[in-house]
């Protein structure tokens, strides 16, 4: 309800003479067309936010200090009226606080349209508009203030200021001796229309809001938080649109609830949707959202088998044909992080969730590592097959361009390739990579740890779920320490050089190569189980033939929870480790002898198999010396490797032969062709002669 105070403040303003001030700066475009088309740019709200966030964390990023402590901090901005003698705490909209690593830029040019003060590739921002169309999109009235180098400004970025004679963005530096004067003979006097704009953030009453933009700039300057900040910046949203309020209650709403629900829905959006907005945001960067610390370590506490390709992707030429297609000369390297998120997975078996099993696409740039693109089933963008239940296990792709080469639209909603120079190869050579390495990594996964089978993977997958869970619920606890995915060491395929080969217009994977390339990580937790010893009795047939029947060591590959956490020396106790159920980790016995046997995933001839009895762990830890009956059997395995050895060599020879033959009988064909040819001239040549004596006969015979 306005107070007595505010309705009389309402009808002094209205009796105020609201006039231009004819010197201020307007630009030429239609401010009302500029207006509309600002709030149209964003699918939606938080991706105005993000925009705005952007900013902040640009600024936080200091290329002469790294350890610079960024503040940014997302709260409700709020009214105290002091008139009204209950409830006294108004919610009206929303602040962004942050302090900036350099000094911030005069106001003047940060509203001026179009206009970017940045010029590196790492920034977020690069058009210049980000700031006007993202306050624009929230909110009817914003307000910008600034304290750099010991002075003060304040601009506004306001609905009803915009004309179409010209778009208009106050803006006016401020003496810190009196602000509240200051204000008064800035908004009264010299520009009273800025004054009438402002007047809607005290409800009418100019003082009022004078008085809360005051409160603020006293914050900026005296608060614990900010004064020892040398550059602060604050954008207050007033009066918030935000429409997509679900279950705020509608109960007991009086005329403040209006300007509160849409805060604290936006709010609670953005609160759920920033962690994985960024995967470079620093851990000593402070980002709050209300009173509460936001964690960026989303990825790393959900994915299992945390694997890390790097690769270099050329913008300019097609690396189908270029002679450097590994190791491009004028390339840029992007790291794809790939795992299986086992919460993704659970999640969606529920029918009410949204949530889907397939292979999703999530690409991040620039510095603060952004997300600008996420595809929940990036399948068909990544080339890759689309059917059944392949890469359909909760498969996480995320692309990391920490070196911001990638072509970002303007409101870095998606990629845009075809705005630049070669955007076509360019964006070829990193879809060709990316389906090269997803399918690659998934196949090599599915038959290094599943044997080829799919529904083992998802059980594999499944079983981790719990774990994850716990450790997922623990990553925003103070305590909880978890490396960074820049500074983590994943499983990586890198070893020499990339395990690829190029074939038929494609980049294709090399299993064997991923093999030898295999780098395993101490920060992967990975899909299956512990080191397993265990006697088997084995059969092998080649073919549908029984050659060998023997008792052998098995020795399962070693699967351990690596994540690394890193404790501080003080108090070790206080520090949470990511705990782990090791009932939830997959066995391959689980996995692979449900059938009681296990089958090669190769399907060439010759197959062999195995069949497994008698599964037994070895309890002692000293390992046995070999017995007779083994040193027999390593004699058998040696000489089935001796003729393996021998059947190759023929078949080589005989590949060789063969392809003889083929290069002699195309040799021949070749000549044929050219007798054909020729002998078809020959006869065309008659045919026209003869053709021409039959006319000459008829020629005669007419005569
Ligand atoms: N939160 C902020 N902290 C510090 N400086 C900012 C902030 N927001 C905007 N700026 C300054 O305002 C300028 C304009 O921002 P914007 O319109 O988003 O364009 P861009 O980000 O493309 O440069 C930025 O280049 C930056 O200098
Ligand atoms: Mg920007």
């Amino acid at each position: 309800m306005p107070s007595k105070k505010q309705i009389d403040a309402k009808s002094e303003a209205g009796n105020t003479q609201w006039q231009n001030n004819a010197t201020r700066k307007t630009t030429s475009i239609n401010g009302v067309g500029l207006w509309h088309s600002w709030t149209r740019n964003f699918k939606s709200p938080i991706l105005a936010i993000l925009d705005l966030l952007d900013n902040a964390f640009d600024a936080g990023f200091s290329k002469s200090d790294p350890t610079f402590k960024s503040k940014i901090h997302i709260s409700e901005d709020k009214w105290y009226d002091d008139t009204l003698s209950y409830d006294q705490e108004r919610v009206t909209g929303i602040i962004i606080a942050n302090n900036s690593a350099e000094p911030i830029c005069d106001i003047l040019s940060i509203l001026e349209v179009y206009k970017s003060t940045k010029s590196d590739s790492e920034s977020i921002g690069e058009n210049g508009v980000g700031l006007k169309q993202g306050c624009a999109t929230i909110s009817d009235l914003s307000f910008v203030l600034i304290r750099s180098k010991k002075q003060m400004s304040i601009g506004l970025i306001a609905k009803d200021l915009q004309h179409e004679e010209g778009a208009f963005l106050p803006s006016y530096p401020l003496n810190q001796g009196n602000v509240r004067e200051e204000l008064k003979r800035i908004f009264m006097v010299e520009d009273p229309e800025v004054g009438k704009s402002a007047a809607a953030y005290g409800f009418g009453d100019l003082n009022v809001a004078i008085d809360r933009l005051n409160t603020h700039i006293e914050d900026m300057c005296n608060s614990s938080i900010w004064n020892d900040e040398k550059h602060v910046f604050r954008l207050i949203m007033d009066k918030i649109i935000y429409s997509n309020v679900k279950d705020l209650s509608q109960d007991n709403m009086n005329e403040f609830d209006l300007y509160k629900r849409p805060v604290v829905g936006l709010m609670r959006e953005i609160k759920a949707a920033l962690p994985s907005q960024y995967i470079h945001i620093p851990k000593h960067f402070d980002v709050k959202i209300g009173l509460e610390k936001v964690y960026f370590n989303y990825w790393q506490c959900r994915l299992v088998d945390l694997s890390v390709f790097h690769v270099k992707i050329d913008p300019d030429n097609s690396i189908i044909v270029s002679d450097d297609w590994k190791d491009p000369m004028l390339g840029y390297n992007v790291r794809i992080f790939l795992g299986f998120d086992p919460i993704r997975f659970v999640d969606s078996e529920d029918p009410n969730s949204t949530e889907t099993k397939a292979l999703s696409l999530n690409l991040y740039s620039r510095q603060s590592g952004r997300l600008i693109r996420h595809d929940p089933d990036g399948r068909s963008a990544l080339g890759l097959f689309a059917g059944g239940s392949t890469f359909c296990q909760g498969l996480t792709v995320i692309v990391d361009d920490f070196a911001g080469q990638l072509p970002l639209n303007p409101t870095k909603q998606d990629l845009a390739f075809s705005n630049h120079a070669n955007g076509q190869v360019h964006e070829k050579n990193l879809y060709l990579w990316l389906n090269a390495i997803v399918g690659g990594y998934y196949k090599y996964v599915v038959d290094q740890h599943f044997k080829g089978r799919k529904g083992d993977l998802s059980k594999g997958v499944k079983k981790r779920a719990k774990s994850t869970e716990t450790l997922f619920r623990q990553r925003c606890d103070p305590k909880f320490k978890i490396k960074s995915l820049a500074e983590a060491h994943y499983t990586s395929y890198t070893n020499a050089e990339l395990p690829f080969r190029r074939w038929a217009d494609k980049v294709i994977c090399c299993q064997h190569m991923m093999t030898n390339a295999r780098i395993e990580g101490d920060d992967s937790r990975s899909l299956v189980k512990v080191e397993q010893k265990q006697t088997r009795n084995i059969v092998v047939r080649v073919g549908n033939k029984r050659i060998e029947r023997a008792q052998q060591e098995a020795v399962e590959t070693e699967i351990v929870d690596k994540q690394e956490i890193i404790t501080p020396t003080e108090d070790k106790q206080e520090i949470i480790t990511p705990t782990e159920d090791k009932q939830d980790i997959i066995t391959p016995t689980e996995i692979s002898t449900s059938n009681g046997s296990i089958r090669s995933s190769r399907k060439k001839q010759p197959t062999v198999h195995f069949t497994y009895t008698d599964l037994e762990p070895i309890t002692s830890s000293i390992p046995a010396l070999p017995s007779r009956r083994n040193k027999k059997n390593g004699k058998n395995w040696q000489m089935l490797a001796e003729k393996f050895e021998k059947n190759a060599k023929r078949l080589k020879t005989k590949v060789e032969k063969m392809t003889q033959e083929a290069e002699s009988l195309k040799a021949k064909a070749k000549k044929l062709q050219a007798q054909y040819t020729e002998s078809q001239e020959d006869y065309l040549e008659m045919v026209t002669y003869k053709n021409e004596e039959i006319t000459n006969l008829w020629k005669l015979m007419d005569k």
